[in-house]
């Protein structure tokens, strides 16, 4: 086909054409890179850290404590302002095959600055006139030898003295969903740890104490003793349906008042259940004491446990519900029924198929007998003293 020559105007024009093409060209350009700069790579950025923010909290939550454990399959929400987690759990160290050692030059060494600095640190939420037993050395009152038990044997706390509590641990929803990895992770951190026999509190507020760290005030002044971390599991406590000691606890205060004191003070959740742990149906039973939810009982009631044999009937239901966690008994040499029952455990215990094995720890507990049973079937305690 024959190509018109074009006249000089349409050369003009063919380039101004031009021009005007390479404008829209680099406008079309410039407004590609605008794109890109402000929202692409906005967007990209966001994505990132959604989902970075999303392995954060995974994360939390696998390393948290059983705030948010599930129990019957759903998850719980807990206290989750106040806890710190630094809970070292592994699939190689978990609770039913845990090897838990008693030093008593450990205790001692622990008991000597931090164990003491975090009694007097717990004492004002109890009676005044508990005080003086909450600051008494282990081997005499047993609330040292508790603290020590979850804060440093069974829920040791990151080994960093320099940990700083953590204020801010988010809560998560209710069906946010594990991997079975996280899952594991979580199933040996336990959901609460129990105290039966509530009284002031004294006993629950020891086992739910934090780590205490020194922070050198300097001018020559002694060290400032600071709450630093928590194992962050709540303290689940049971009295007597009709009991109201606790309330003294309060000094005037309300619950409320008091609860507030108590999460200041970095120590872990509370939760008074006043009822009788011997009507409530086994599978409410269960909800308290099964070892899928705890692994630490600690037993401190009525000391007749033949003639109003709560502690004996307790621990038939705890096999019935195959237990399989640790169980502290206050008083064991306390009177002559308590005695005879530790004489009774102990012939149990030396049996081929018992259910658990027993040890005498009162020289780590109460003047007036402490004793550990351990119900594992692949546990094992090691005493050094
Ligand atoms: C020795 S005091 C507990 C002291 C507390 N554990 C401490 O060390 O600070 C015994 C408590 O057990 C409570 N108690 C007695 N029988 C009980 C039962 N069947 N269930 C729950 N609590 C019971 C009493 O009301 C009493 O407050």
């Amino acid at each position: 086909m024959l190509r018109r020559p074009q006249s000089p105007t349409s050369l003009v024009s063919s380039k101004k054409d031009s021009g005007s093409s390479k404008t829209t060209f680099s406008k079309k350009y410039t407004l590609h890179f605008v794109l890109v700069v402000c929202v692409v790579i906005p967007a990209i950025v966001t994505v990132i850290s959604l989902f970075e923010g999303m392995i954060t909290i995974r994360t939390l939550q696998a390393m948290s404590s059983g705030v948010y454990m599930t129990q019957n399959g759903s998850q719980l929400r807990g206290d989750c302002s106040m806890t710190a987690f630094h809970h070292h759990s592994n699939n190689d160290d978990t609770f039913a095959t845990k090897t838990i050692v008693l030093d008593l030059q450990a205790m001692k060494d622990y008991s000597q600055q931090r164990g003491l600095q975090a009694m007097h640190h717990i004492k004002s939420l109890t009676v005044p006139n508990y005080e003086k037993f909450v600051i008494e050395k282990y081997g005499q009152e047993h609330y040292q030898f508790l603290h020590y038990l979850t804060s440093q044997v069974l829920y040791p706390q990151s080994k960093d003295e320099n940990d700083k509590v953590n204020n801010n641990v988010p809560c998560f929803d209710q069906n946010d969903e594990l991997s079975s990895d996280e899952q594991q992770q979580q199933d040996s951190v336990p959901h609460h740890i129990v105290d039966i026999g509530t009284r002031y509190v004294a006993s629950s507020l020891a086992l739910g104490a934090p780590v205490m760290k020194a922070v050198p005030r300097g001018n020559g002044r002694s060290d400032q003793w600071v709450a630093a971390s928590s194992h962050g599991i709540p303290v689940w406590t049971f009295d007597l349906a009709r009991s109201r000691e606790r309330f003294q606890a309060f000094r005037g205060a309300t619950e409320e008042r008091w609860n507030s004191d108590r999460q200041k003070a970095n120590v872990t959740e509370i939760v008074f259940h006043n009822l009788d742990l011997l009507k409530v149906p086994l599978d409410e039973f269960k909800t308290y004491m099964s070892s899928e939810h705890v692994h630490l009982i600690v037993l401190d009631t009525a000391h007749k446990p033949y003639t109003i044999p709560f502690e004996r009937e307790f621990l038939t239901r705890l096999l019935e519900i195959n237990y399989q966690g640790l169980l502290v008994l206050d008083d064991i040499h306390f009177q002559e029924e308590m005695k005879r029952w530790w004489a009774e455990l102990q012939d149990q215990a030396a049996k081929e198929d018992s259910p658990f094995r027993l040890y005498d720890v009162t020289i780590l507990g109460h003047w007036s007998g402490t004793g550990l049973l351990d119900f594992r079937p692949q546990g094992n305690v090691v005493l050094n003293f």
